[in-house]
């Protein structure tokens, strides 16, 4: 396989909304960003994506767009934009955008043309459906943020599709006009310089709805392949889908360099494993790390060199990973860095989601209204009109909701931990006193420079990005495995527990590379690992 940057890269994904507030009416925004890049730059990463900045009425914040090629007021203006890209590039740090064309905002143009009647000559970007012959629903089809996903219109009698918010009508994919429409807007942010796409749901425009069909329908790879020869193909671009329907076999019609379809995607198996098989993701059960081991280390080994993974734990949709696989109390920083070296030790590209690298938890609530996020709301009412029990919702939300992930980044220890000098749209997690980017900064120990560290090992060692991945098999609670690239043999080990745990190795440990506490090797092939111990070593 060729190598390309877009392997060699750390990514840092900021949510626009909760980073920095720079002109203090509670929401982040680009300058902001430009504030923090010396920052981002200490850190070492190599792009970022950048969660969506357009014109949207945030139903979703942000991923309802009304205008593709404008910036979103309160985010500031296409100068700043042109500006966060100038300021990037100078750093050496591409811009890789959110391109969500799974669906638009019912404020679209688009949609606000579509749905003035069924002669409209936008009325086919979308997706239209008569009432079944009883009068009802055309199909039942959910929606992911709860109810039909389909409404209707009383002006001509129809329904329209949304997969998600009524405020997030889904596009016509079979429509070629959508399309190039799609692929105008992207050649638009190309020629702006911008670094790449990460590509919203995208496993969902090949949808068939009438026949029950979202994700990975029959059309969905032609469509890649038509975008990518109509836009990025002639480029060097990131490009990451993703694509929560995505088994390995999959993910290499995605990403085989020679399908000419994306650079990676997102698969989602290692997040799924602590919500009941076939349930809802508020379904919990107990989290296994043999079960994490095995998602894992199938991905490493089955994507072989006809794909490329994405390696992350967190994303503004998920929990922060330190309290759902790390013990986020007593050994927050230890299991915060062993999550890291972890990751970023594995093959394919790292992201890391903001106030990761300073081990930031979740925010427990105790109450609906402290919730924000779309998702969370529809659901809870859909619940208790279910008759589920406020508390065990509510306990659902606190390890599963979206807000975890979006609460403010704390930047130091002031009011509002310096995100914002005003009031912040959501609130922090109290505990930015402790947890903020100054502490870290000023910690030689702190978990920024764990990830600091790895970022830098990345540039400086080939085996971390090309070596060959195995796992070693060991007691549960202890994740081992290594990595091989031209003679070169690296062994990692981490104990994902609160007890010490003996580990011996096949191998001798020559050489510690890098590690989360100083690590005892009681001989060269025996070490008793304290709890949450991480580190990895050269061996022979
Ligand atoms: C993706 C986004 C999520 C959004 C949804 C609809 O899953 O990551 O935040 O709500 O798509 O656009
Ligand atoms: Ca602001």
């Amino acid at each position: 396989m060729l190598k390309n940057w877009w392997q060699e890269v750390v990514v840092y994904q900021i949510y626009p909304r909760s980073f920095k507030d720079s002109n203090g009416d509670g929401v982040g925004d680009l300058r902001g960003i430009i504030e923090e890049l010396d920052y981002l730059e200490k850190l070492g990463i190599g792009a970022i994506w950048l969660s969506p900045v357009y014109q949207s009425p945030n139903d979703d914040n942000g991923y309802d767009i009304s205008d593709y090629e404008a910036i979103m007021t309160e985010f500031g203006t296409m100068e700043d934009m042109d500006e966060l890209l100038a300021q990037a590039n100078q750093r050496n740090i591409k811009i890789v955008m959110d391109l969500v064309v799974n669906h638009t905002s019912d404020e679209h143009k688009w949609f606000i043309e579509a749905k003035k009647g069924k002669d409209n000559s936008y009325r086919d970007y979308y997706v239209w459906a008569d009432p079944s012959i009883d009068g009802r629903l055309p199909n039942n089809l959910p929606s992911t943020f709860s109810g039909p996903a389909w409404e209707f219109d009383e002006d001509s009698g129809q329904y329209y599709l949304h997969l998600f918010s009524k405020k997030q009508p889904d596009l016509n994919w079979e429509n070629p006009e959508v399309r190039q429409a799609v692929y105008d807007m992207m050649n638009f942010w190309i020629d702006k310089g911008i670094g790449g796409f990460r590509m919203d749901v995208i496993d969902l425009v090949g949808k068939i709805p009438m026949e029950g069909i979202t994700g990975n329908g029959p059309e969905l790879h032609k469509y890649l392949q038509e975008m990518n020869q109509a836009t990025f193909g002639k480029y060097d671009l990131l490009t990451v889908g993703e694509t929560w329907g995505a088994t390995p076999e999959i993910a290499k019609l995605y990403s085989n360099p020679e399908r000419h379809e994306l650079s990676m995607v997102f698969q989602f198996e290692h997040i799924g494993l602590d919500q009941q098989e076939g349930k809802e993701k508020w379904d919990l059960k107990p989290i296994d790390i043999a079960e994490l081991k095995v998602a894992l280390s199938k991905w490493q080994t089955e994507l072989g060199n006809e794909g490329w993974n994405s390696l992350f734990w967190n994303n503004h949709d998920v929990p922060r990973i330190v309290s759902r696989w790390g013990n986020d109390g007593k050994y927050r920083i230890e299991s915060a860095k062993l999550l890291a070296i972890l990751l970023h030790m594995m093959k394919g590209t790292p992201y890391i989601y903001q106030g990761e690298e300073i081990g930031m938890t979740n925010t427990a609530i105790s109450d609906i209204s402290e919730a924000n996020d779309i998702e969370t709301i529809n659901m809870y009412k859909e619940r208790v009109e279910k008759g589920y029990s406020k508390e065990e919702i509510i306990a659902s939300i606190n390890v599963k909701g979206r807000d975890n992930a979006r609460r403010p980044m704390a930047w130091n220890g002031s009011q509002n931990g310096g995100f914002t000098s005003g009031t912040p749209w959501l609130s922090l997690n109290e505990n930015y006193k402790e947890i903020n980017v100054d502490q870290a900064l000023a910690d030689p120990n702190s978990v920024f420079y764990t990830y600091q560290k790895l970022v830098q090992l990345r540039k400086d060692k080939p085996i971390m990005v090309w070596g060959d991945f195995e796992l070693v098999g060991t007691a549960d609670q202890i994740f081992s495995y290594y990595r091989f690239y031209e003679g070169e043999k690296w062994l990692i080990v981490t104990n994902f527990s609160n007890q010490e745990q003996v580990f011996s190795s096949d191998d001798d440990m020559l050489e510690v590379i890098i590690e989360n506490m100083p690590t005892d090797f009681s001989s060269l092939k025996e070490v008793t690992l304290k709890p949450w111990q991480a580190f990895v070593v050269r061996t022979n």
